[in-house]
């Protein structure tokens, strides 16, 4: 590492994203970055380096890729042509393959002295010890440099440190922004404004009064092109190591002191080491594994996972899963956490719901006792926040019903919704490190999830096949019927 006079913001910046021409760039990194410019929000005097091994020119990724690959992921109706010029203006394309040195120094040539680096591996992560290496060698690593590292991070709790020790060789923790685009979506941020910006929950945001809390992450789509790295990864690794679990911190953290990056980040690695391991006999009761088979979604025939390209026949990658987590500390004695996720499921569907204990005793003698109150947050598709009450059905007699008081946030702030990516790139650029993971966070949520991937092995457990746009396998809702709870909306 170099040590330069660290540049302000004020300085310029030097945007070098490494998998510039790939699909995640394509599909979310360059949509980003072209709202972010749009709305003013990257510093004057931007560059962009895209980095690829094709051989291009600057003009041949304009036209091949900004134009053909990625414009079509920009909202039609945010799209102004004057803006996306302007837009290009500030890419330039260096062809880099990460294994040779000289291309760095090429690329320490285009780099600007004294701008502000953020380094973006959108790459597979075996690479990002290289490129880290090669960066440093090249001398374009200061102290004043980001770096943005893609999920996902390792395969394992070894291969994650190896990692996170490798990239910790050339940029201090606080130079690294572990991205997980889950803590940019707009409803998982006002998550923590629901909890810490109301008193009203506070006291009943614990054991007894929450009975159980469940977190979906449903989703319409298949493994479409990515077999290739799904197929060696699967829903427990590609989801819930990262996305769910990080949902469960932010239900679950006691509040932080502040909303300072390490203030949150040390709340959340409480709950991750508070997680209960999972013995190999609870991975077999409280686990459920599924993968699906031809069916169809959304009236579209679909194929089986086991018939997508590049899949092999006999693969036993889950594309879906449930579970049983219980957290040990106080708050949460005893109150189950029940997660799911899984492709090709009949909606795309993220919701996080809180189940309040039952009444202690009820003086109302007609009506359904068995609803209690219920708080559904619902990030996508449209975000909400409900929250279901009793109230008296009108007329004679004492009949109670649930109604629901029903919070539309789009309706009540009509601001528009920035996409997690840009919202995390903003934050990459101003230096805010709070919604990124940190080393630590990682490694406690791989120390908890590698235990479920070996215990699948060692029970030899196949996946069970749930048919394409269907709720998942049928044993999903005995997960929660062995203790006379139900999944909401049975989505
Ligand atoms: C990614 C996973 O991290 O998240 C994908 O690798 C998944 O498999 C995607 O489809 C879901 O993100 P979102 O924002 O569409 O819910």
């Amino acid at each position: 590492m170099t040590n330069q006079t660290p540049a302000t913001n004020e300085h310029p910046l030097d945007m070098i994203i490494f998998g510039g021409g790939g699909d995640l760039a394509a599909r979310k990194l360059l949509p980003a970055l072209y709202m972010a410019h749009t709305h003013c929000n990257l510093p004057a005097d931007t560059r962009i380096f895209a980095i690829g091994r094709k051989d291009w020119t600057r003009e041949d990724y304009l036209k091949n890729f900004m134009e053909q690959q990625s414009r079509s992921f920009i909202d039609a109706k945010a799209f102004d042509a004057n803006s996306w010029d302007k837009f290009l203006a500030l890419f330039d394309y260096v062809r880099v393959d990460v294994e040779n040195p000289a291309d760095f120094k090429r690329l320490a040539e285009a780099v600007r002295s004294g701008s502000q680096r953020v380094f973006y591996l959108s790459t597979s992560p075996e690479l990002f010890t290289m490129i880290c290496n090669n960066l440093d060698s090249a001398g374009i690593v200061d102290a004043n440099s980001r770096v943005v590292l893609e999920k996902p991070l390792g395969h394992d709790l070894a291969s994650a440190r190896a990692i996170n020790d490798d990239v910790g060789r050339h940029f201090k923790e606080e130079q690294i922004y572990r991205i997980d685009h889950y803590l940019g979506k707009e409803t998982v941020q006002n998550l923590m404004v629901l909890r810490f910006g109301n008193a009203i929950f506070g006291p009943l945001w614990q054991a007894p009064y929450i009975k159980s809390v469940q977190i979906t992450v449903s989703e319409t789509v298949g493994v479409g092109s990515r077999a290739g790295f799904y197929d060696h990864t699967g829903a427990l690794r590609d989801m819930v190591q990262n996305h769910l679990l990080q949902l469960l911190c932010i239900v679950a953290m006691e509040p932080p002191v502040s909303l300072d990056p390490d203030a949150v980040r040390d709340e959340k690695l409480k709950v991750l080491k508070s997680l209960r391991p999972m013995s190999v006999a609870d991975i077999a009761r409280d686990t459920v594994r599924g993968q699906y088979t031809t069916g169809a979604v959304g009236g579209e025939a679909v194929k089986g996972y086991l018939e997508e390209a590049n899949v092999p026949a006999d693969s036993r990658v889950e594309t879906f899963v449930a579970l049983r987590a219980h957290i040990n500390n106080w708050r949460w004695a005893n109150v189950p956490f029940f997660l799911r996720t899984g492709k090709r499921l009949q909606n795309r569907r993220s919701e996080i719901v809180i189940d309040f204990a039952d009444l202690p005793f009820s003086i109302i003698p007609d009506g359904p006792r068995h609803y209690g109150n219920r708080l559904t947050i619902t990030l996508q598709p449209e975000e909400s926040i409900q929250l279901q009450m009793m109230a008296k059905e009108p007329g004679s007699g004492m009949y109670m019903q649930p109604v629901t008081l029903n919070l539309d946030l789009q309706q009540a702030m009509q601001q528009r919704r920035a996409e997690a990516y840009e919202r995390l790139l903003i934050d990459v650029i101003r230096g805010r490190l709070t919604h990124f993971m940190r080393r630590d966070e990682l490694e406690a949520a791989w120390t908890w999830v590698e235990p479920i991937l070996n215990g699948w092995k060692e029970l030899g457990d196949k996946p069970r096949g749930y048919t394409a746009g269907t709720f998942g396998p049928a044993t999903l809702s005995a997960l929660m019927a062995r203790e006379n709870l139900a999944w909401a909306k049975e989505n």
